[in-house]
């Protein structure tokens, strides 16, 4: 289950994507449902019912908030729990034994986030920029037709910038570094879950911090307009060709909202570059590497370590 990315927390979609109808969605290979009950509470279960495996998103949350098939009308809790099969007697039912297969699923920074496991799920690991209320952050997100962990490296590489954002973001500092011969330099920090790297240019005014947290998202951290911003940057696997791109930008000044549109205009910009990269990053002794892909080489040894040699076949 979920061999694109197992026993990860991640997030999924915008909570406010998911009211009362039920929504369909493909994470890591699996087809899930997500469904919000009476309380506002949402639920995650796998897309196939237990009685004849028809798909639970075709059917619609019932009175009582529990999700019942399209079917024959077993109904679920969010936990996946069977709570009622019309026209059976009770006393002939052994309920427990009807469950709907639920996954963990909190609700964090305004987005639904699933645990890719069975059993029970650690704490998720956040930073703390993601710890804020809902209206704190401005979500966009897209799908691209690409590996999951291309989309990571691509969030994580420094010198990408002056030339696949030439006309947008990275034209000045590019022709800066270029003209004055400029080398890249990084320092990189290794903490248990995550790696920090601070990028820059060793001879002109630059750099900016990024953070890559285990498993799909990257935090890049800077200033605009003397304010501090952080934009996370999610790679959540679809399938083994298409990921969702998800952002979501802490909005530190409630004017800030206005100019997310600087921030995601460029993303195309790297859409095109990295939807001509086909399949997964490979090992570290594939492709050629300079100096400059260290930050990216440590992700690639982690992927390789962690989840490429682990999974049975996908
Ligand atoms: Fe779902 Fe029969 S297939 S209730
Ligand atoms: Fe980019």
């Amino acid at each position: 289950m979920f061999d694109l990315l197992p026993e990860f927390w991640t997030p999924v979609l915008p909570v406010a994507e998911v009211e009362n109808a039920p929504v369909a969605i493909e994470v890591a290979g699996e087809r899930l449902v997500l469904f919000q009950n009476l309380k506002g509470e949402i639920g995650t279960l796998l897309d196939r019912c237990p009685h004849r495996s028809a798909a639970l998103s075709l059917g619609r949350v019932s009175e009582n908030g529990c999700l019942a098939c399209p079917y024959h009308g077993w109904e679920f809790d969010r936990d996946g729990a069977c709570t009622r099969v019309p026209f059976n007697n009770p006393a002939d039912l052994k309920l427990s034994q009807l469950s709907a297969v639920g996954l963990p699923t909190r609700v964090i920074a305004g987005l639904v986030w699933i645990f890719t496991g069975k059993g029970n799920a650690p704490e998720p690991q956040l930073p703390d920029s993601l710890m804020k209320s809902q209206e704190s952050y401005f979500i966009h997100h897209e799908i691209w037709n690409a590996h999951w962990t291309r989309v990571v490296e691509n969030a994580m590489d420094y010198v990408h910038v002056p030339f696949v954002h030439r006309n947008s973001f990275g034209g000045e500092i590019g022709k800066s570094a270029i003209e004055a011969g400029s080398f890249a330099e990084f320092q990189i920090t290794q903490r248990e879950q995550s790696v920090e790297v601070f990028n820059n240019f060793h001879n002109i005014e630059s750099g900016f911090l990024l953070e890559w947290h285990q498993p799909n998202l990257v935090v890049l951290k800077f200033d605009e307009i003397g304010m501090p911003v952080r934009v996370h940057l999610f790679a959540i696997p679809i399938d083994r060709h298409q990921t969702r791109y998800l952002n979501a930008i802490e909005l530190l000044n409630p004017h800030a909202a206005g100019m997310m549109n600087e921030f995601i205009a460029p993303i195309v910009e790297d859409r095109v570059v990295i939807e001509s990269q086909k399949g997964e990053i490979p090992p570290t002794n594939g492709e050629c590497n300079v100096p400059t892909d260290r930050a990216t080489l440590i992700f690639r040894c982690w992927y390789h370590q962690t989840i490429a040699s682990k999974r049975v076949s996908i």
